[in-house]
């Protein structure tokens, strides 16, 4: 898989890129990151990317020149299965739709900033929008390192058996259930005594009604 992303910071992603999973799976070549930075698309002489919105009203909006320019200098050189945008206002991200864009060959994603970008934009470029939450964060910068990880870690080969995704909370519409590790006892607290049964089935029995539990308390949209 190849990651296109569209930014005006690309340093904010030299962090959250260049550790554990994503480092991994870019070193081991199952997925290419790229960013680009907006503003080397700008014409303008003072490499301008956003402008006073018409109708007035507080905030800038990042002009459409030089992010059509972006995209149609990508959009020249491969096909995208999807071209997201990274906005607040926009269907909320959840593991079904990771579960969806980790089958793709390509795809690009949009990071906006300030009050965001020319609708245009919106109305003829972008095939899919995704808010990772009801928060309005800065930009789109750390929604789409969100979403890159969350992609990522599905392709095929990127996680070890140990680190399986099929176990992962959401996968089943399910909270995971409780787990613990050595020792046994810490300060007196036990752990639940089936977990060192040794009895695989009841212990799955347990997990299953642990995980069932949670979710009708925490997540009981998740069961509808
Ligand atoms: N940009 C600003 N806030 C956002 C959010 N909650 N989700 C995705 N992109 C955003």
């Amino acid at each position: 898989m190849r990651i296109d992303i569209l930014t005006l910071f690309p340093a904010i992603f030299n962090g959250p890129f260049s550790e554990s999973i994503i480092r991994r799976a870019v070193s081991a070549k199952h997925v290419e990151v790229y960013t680009h930075d907006i503003r080397d698309y700008s014409t303008d002489k003072h490499k301008r990317v956003d402008d006073y919105q018409f109708g007035g009203g507080a905030g800038m909006v990042m002009m459409i020149e030089p992010i059509a320019a972006a995209i149609d200098d990508l959009k020249s050189q491969r096909n995208y299965d999807h071209i997201i945008y990274m906005t607040p206002d926009a269907p909320t991200l959840n593991q079904q739709r990771v579960n969806t864009l980790s089958l793709s060959e390509n795809i690009m994603i949009l990071c906006g900033h300030y009050k965001g970008i020319d609708q245009r934009i919106r109305d003829h470029y972008i095939t899919d929008e995704i808010s990772i939450g009801d928060y309005v964060l800065t930009g789109g910068e750390l929604a789409a390192c969100v979403l890159v990880d969350a992609v990522v870690r599905l392709i095929p080969g990127v996680l070890n058996d140990e680190e399986s995704a099929l176990t992962d909370s959401f996968q089943d519409n399910l909270l995971s259930p409780p787990i613990y590790t050595r020792p046994k006892d810490f300060n007196g607290w036990g752990v639940p005594e089936i977990l060192l049964s040794g009895h695989q089935a009841k212990i799955e029995e347990w997990r299953m009604q642990k995980a069932v539990e949670l979710t009708k308390r925490l997540r009981p949209d998740l069961l509808k």
